[in-house]
């Protein structure tokens, strides 16, 4: 097969092409920059796009970038980089007399928005077919990119959407600072939420019941090669493993991992604070996201719980 990844240099999209590689698929990827085996977005604008099986668009400004301060530049730079691809592609797409056989579009669990879930409360499940609890500012962006996506010409191209949860990628270990504490690095949340802990300064979020959607890399790069190989699936699926966590469990196991305490609780002002209320709730809130469509469309998760997961990864 050919597959072609829009953002597929970064961290999901070159776990996705490691992958497609090691089966023997070839591999475009859709960039910024040109290079070998790159187009660039100013190609697909123009509608040059070579021939294709399936088309899959990863591109999008990091939403929780920690060195950029959370301002209104850089919020419509984020929403920006994906509904501006996703058209690009859409409109490029739709024009090839003989289009790829699938388009995959990536949205988030943020699609789920927030809602005020009290202390006694159970919050509710979420499924591929549910409404968003609530209208955050994350879940607006996701519907918008979302919408923008369902233009394509789904009669003749099968249009998969993906929303994914929190993505738990490898963390390396490196020593630094002469080996007087370690850093993990790799794409992806877990590194950064590792670093506290190894100063020793390791803690939960908020008042914690918030459930904390993750998936192992493998399981997204797995859905993702399932969705291109199944001609079945078509409409959203949840990329979110079934062993959902609340963020104090969350904190918890990955304490018990690192073998590190939980010292503390980052109270949700200083959260605010820190990443700007707007973004605020990916941190301090979370959505009990069942991946329903996506069990039943036959795919297993190679890591379904938390804990195997961790010990993977970390
Ligand atoms: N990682 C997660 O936990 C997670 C969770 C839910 C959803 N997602 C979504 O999944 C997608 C991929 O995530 P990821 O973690 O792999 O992201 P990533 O590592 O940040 O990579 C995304 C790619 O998007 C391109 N990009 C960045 N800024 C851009 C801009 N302003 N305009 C156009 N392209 C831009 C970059 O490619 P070039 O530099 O080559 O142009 C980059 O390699 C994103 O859309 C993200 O929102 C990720």
């Amino acid at each position: 097969m050919h597959v072609i990844i829009g953002g597929g240099s970064g961290f999901i999209g070159s776990a996705l092409a490691a992958a497609l590689h090691r089966r023997g698929d070839a591999v475009t990827i859709i960039s910024r920059r040109a290079g070998p085996d790159r187009i660039t977005w100013n190609q697909v604008t123009v509608g040059d796009v070579p021939p294709s099986d399936a088309v899959i668009n990863l591109a999008g400004k990091h939403i929780l970038d920690m060195r950029r301060r959370w301002t209104a530049a850089y919020r419509d730079e984020v929403i920006a980089s994906r509904v501006e691809t996703t058209r690009a592609l859409v409109d490029a797409l739709n024009a090839l007399p003989r289009p790829p056989g699938v388009f995959i579009s990536i949205a988030g669990k943020c699609f789920y928005g927030t809602g005020e879930i009290g202390a006694d409360q159970e919050y509710p499940q979420l499924t591929e077919d549910s409404e968003p609890m609530g209208q955050d500012l994350p879940a607006q962006m996701v519907a918008v990119w979302e919408r923008e996506a369902e233009g394509i010409d789904s009669a003749r191209i099968r249009h998969v959407q993906v929303r994914i949860g929190i993505v738990l990628g490898r963390a390396v270990s490196s020593s630094a600072e002469r080996g007087r504490w370690r850093v993990e690095t790799s794409g992806g949340i877990l590194p950064i939420l590792c670093l506290p802990f190894r100063l020793g300064l390791g803690a939960a979020l908020g008042h914690g019941r918030q459930p904390f959607p993750w998936v192992h890399i493998d399981d997204v790069v797995g859905l993702l090669l399932h969705a291109i190989d199944t001609p079945t699936m078509a409409g959203r699926y949840n990329a979110v493993a079934p062993g959902i966590r609340s963020n104090r469990e969350f904190t918890a196991a990955l304490a018990r991992q690192l073998r590190r305490p939980v010292l503390w609780t980052i109270p949700s002002w200083l959260a605010a604070a820190a990443v700007g209320t707007e973004r605020a709730s990916i941190l301090l809130e979370g959505q009990n996201v069942v991946p329903m469509r996506t069990l039943a469309s036959g795919y297993r998760f190679r890591f379904p719980e938390l804990e195997p997961a961790l010990r993977d990864l970390v």
